[in-house]
């Protein structure tokens, strides 16, 4: 089994930069240190530990949710509860059904094979995940033309764990492979404070709990985010002030970010200014929106829409996105036919 994440990881795209390594050592390696997700955890524990019982492998799981809260995390925990080997790639990495073969046929038994972004498999490619998800069967095709024969491989039993960020551009016959299937939600402040303390006591940062809350209550429920801002705050802690991160410090620290007291970052206000400007706070399209701003549709409402939405800014109707009256007063902007807020 290895156990070295670095050694597990399959793919170019995965090579890890600096960043990248600070990630891994933060991320919690048993369900018992992982925060937040409770319904998630709960149910996965009983699910690993009856899996383990009849000396099974886990059924296939399916975790989907905004970017940043920990899916690759989870994979990782599943993998090292269940005592397996723990395989990374993603979606665009497997271009071709040959490439998903070669994965396929080098797991040991039992093992945790994850695929980030699994939305983004092309239909030939899912067409061999199939029989191997159901069966364990590798149906390959060797040869060209006349010649071609198709030859059946028996597989190593394992655990598919696919992450998206967008279950609805799942496949149905992919949705309906995974046994298990899980929404992460976005953290609340609370458990993003708890999250930092743990991050900071492991990268040896000094924090008091006022930091740690400034810092949660600005990362938007997005653990990645947190622990972003929580290096970043070091820096201004260590050149600004004594090296000790202070409610102060991190709110410098975030407002140089550009970073509002809800957690808004220049490209969300944008968003909703634009809205607000071009289209009277909607209803707009997103398609028009991405337009207006020059960002990615899809990148709007991934990233940016899941928070807004939560903290009650956005509102998705069937004619389009509109601006809450709650938007237009954290802006301090007016809505149509209304008083100025004076407040922002
Ligand atoms: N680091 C990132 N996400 C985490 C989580 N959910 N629990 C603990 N540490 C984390």
């Amino acid at each position: 089994m290895d156990t070295d994440y670095e050694s597990r990881f399959v793919g170019a795209e995965f090579s890890p930069s600096e960043d990248n390594e600070t990630e891994l050592t933060l991320r919690p390696k048993v369900l018992g240190d992982y925060i937040g997700q409770d319904k998630v955890k709960e149910n996965l524990s009983v699910y690993i530990e009856a899996a383990k019982m009849r000396g099974e492998p886990l059924d296939h799981v399916l975790l989907y949710g905004p970017p940043g809260l920990g899916k690759t995390t989870l994979a990782g925990i599943i993998a090292n509860e269940m005592g397996v080997n723990f395989r990374v790639t993603s979606g665009p990495a497997i271009e071709k059904p040959g490439d998903l073969a070669a994965l396929l046929t080098n797991l040991s038994e039992g093992d945790v094979l994850f695929i980030d972004e699994i939305h983004r498999l092309s239909r030939q490619v899912e067409e061999v995940l199939y029989p191997a998800m159901e069966d364990n069967e590798l149906d390959i095709i060797i040869g060209k033309g006349p010649s071609a024969r198709s030859i059946r491989l028996d597989l190593n039993k394992f655990t598919l764990v696919g992450a998206t960020t967008r279950a609805g551009q799942l496949s149905a016959p992919l949705r309906d492979r995974f046994g298990v299937i899980f929404r992460l939600e976005l953290y609340t402040p609370e458990q993003l404070a708890q999250i930092v303390n743990r991050s900071a006591g492991i990268l040896g940062i000094g924090i008091d709990p006022e930091g740690a809350n400034e810092i949660a209550s600005r990362s938007r429920g997005t653990p990645r985010i947190a622990n972003r801002f929580l290096k970043r705050a070091r820096d201004f802690a260590q050149i600004v002030g004594d090296g000790e991160i202070t409610k102060e410090a991190a709110s410098i620290a975030l407002s140089k970010m550009e970073i509002d007291s809800l957690g808004l970052d220049s490209i969300d206000r944008l968003i909703l200014t634009s809205m607000i400007r071009n289209y009277n706070g909607g209803p707009v399209g997103l398609e028009t929106i991405a337009a207006a701003i020059g960002e990615e549709a899809v990148t709007i409402e991934d990233v940016y829409e899941p928070y807004l939405m939560q903290i009650g800014f956005l509102s998705r109707t069937p004619r389009g996105r509109c601006v809450t009256p709650a938007g237009y007063a954290h802006l301090g902007m007016k809505m149509p036919g209304q008083q100025k807020f004076d407040e922002v």
